[in-house]
């Protein structure tokens, strides 16, 4: 899917001619409006029906409510690009604003990083709208809802004025969560150095960003029942995802991450296999894979998906997560991780990062792993490679130490 048709909001009409400008020299054949505030954005968008929006921070429609939120409650299909020159101290904006945008791009940005990002997004959309993977979602039963208790640390963390303990004290709340939390927060694979005992503790600890991983995490994983099929035990899912979600962090600081992309790698490690816990659901599915596996010697379980079905578990909790409404970055990771670069352009540190984590700890769990050559020619990936395997290595003696 190309974009055809953009909306680009900005109260500076200087940036609104750059991207005239902008578009003219690099991508003439796409058409766009542009808007100065909220209120003509909004009224555009019921004319044009744009492909994605890319704004300033902070616009409002009526009665001061966000253009942000008003698009992803009205046009969800929009992509949403936040394009701004808020500083870093303005971080917890930002924050709030990236839970309802997909992309977040700060000021100043070349044009040609704006619409490689517009392009990303589009790709991102069409691996998740595939026919292959369509049939396949709508072969299963249900989808699982986004936990209530995530909905409520999301807004209560909108309040500048919020305090560790009283996060810690919404998350006490549900009392059946917070004690599967805990149980995860503490089991060796966490590599705390000592035992957490209740939510606040566990927010000062971890941070909020890791604990909305374990309440996503809980929610998936604990609703699903333990399977019968061999090398999917919700033990062995566990151990590998909170690996692979440590490592893919350490990964991204090493890319040279903002504490935001950390976090982002942290989360998509933890929840990149989710689309398998799906797939048990459908014992078809997996006896033909398989099969596929007994008919051809070192085949993966994620190629012969490819093989036998065009697409993977790894789209299927991509898919799911876009639905929950989680960022862009977070969304193409699950999505991505078996594949990734097939989205075209300089791959982004959070999909780098959860691959590079998973394909570097299934080798040590003995799988053979063919790495992706185009990925490892990316900046200095493949210089970093045996310094992150070497911490493969030590995050499973660290494991089997405890
Ligand atoms: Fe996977
Ligand atoms: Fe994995």
């Amino acid at each position: 899917m190309i974009p055809h048709r953009l909306i680009f909001v900005d109260p500076d009409p200087n940036a609104l001619d750059a991207y005239k400008r902008l578009l003219k020299a690099l991508r003439p054949t796409w058409s766009a409006s542009y808007a100065s505030n909220g209120r003509d954005a909004i009224q555009t968008m019921r004319k044009l029906k744009p492909d994605a929006m890319i704004t300033e921070l902070n616009m409002t429609i009526e009665n001061d409510s966000d253009l942000l939120k008003a698009v992803q409650k009205f046009y969800p299909d929009v992509i949403r690009i936040v394009l701004s020159s808020e500083s870093d101290a303005q971080a917890e904006t930002i924050l709030r604003a990236t839970q309802s945008a997909h992309r977040f791009l700060a000021k100043p940005c070349k044009g040609e990083v704006l619409l490689a990002n517009i392009e990303q997004a589009a790709e991102l959309r069409k691996i998740l709208n595939s026919r292959e993977l369509r049939e396949l979602i709508s072969g299963m039963p249900y989808l699982p809802s986004l936990p209530q208790l995530y909905h409520e640390l999301i807004s209560a963390m909108e309040s500048p004025l919020i305090s560790v303990a009283e996060l810690g004290d919404i998350i006490a709340r549900d009392v059946s969560m917070t004690t599967r939390v805990l149980h995860l927060v503490n089991s060796a694979f966490f590599g705390l150095p000592r035992q957490v005992s209740n939510p606040r503790e566990a927010v000062v600890m971890l941070g909020m960003n890791v604990l909305k991983s374990l309440i996503l995490y809980v929610k998936l994983f604990f609703a699903a029942p333990d399977s019968k099929f061999p090398g999917f035990s919700l033990d062995d899912m566990w151990e590998h995802s909170s690996l692979t979600a440590r490592l893919s962090r350490e990964i991204a600081r090493d890319l040279g991450g903002s504490s935001r992309v950390q976090e982002d790698a942290f989360l998509a490690g933890m929840l990149h296999d989710v689309g398998k816990l799906l797939l048990l659901e459908q014992p078809k599915y997996i006896s033909s894979i398989k099969w596929q596996q007994s008919q051809q010697e070192d085949l993966s379980f994620a190629e012969a998906e490819y093989l036998e079905y065009s697409t993977s578990h790894a789209e299927v909790g991509g898919y799911l997560l876009g639905l929950w409404g989680l960022p862009d970055p977070v969304v193409e990771a699950v999505a991505c991780h078996h594949r990734p670069t097939q989205i075209s352009g300089e791959t982004s540190p959070v999909l780098a990062a959860t691959y590079l984590a998973n394909a570097l700890l299934c080798c040590k769990a003995g799988d053979e792993i063919k790495f992706d050559e185009t990925l490892l020619n990316q900046g200095k990936i493949k210089s970093m490679l045996p310094a992150w395997t070497n911490q493969a290595t030590r995050l499973h003696e660290e494991l089997n130490h405890n």
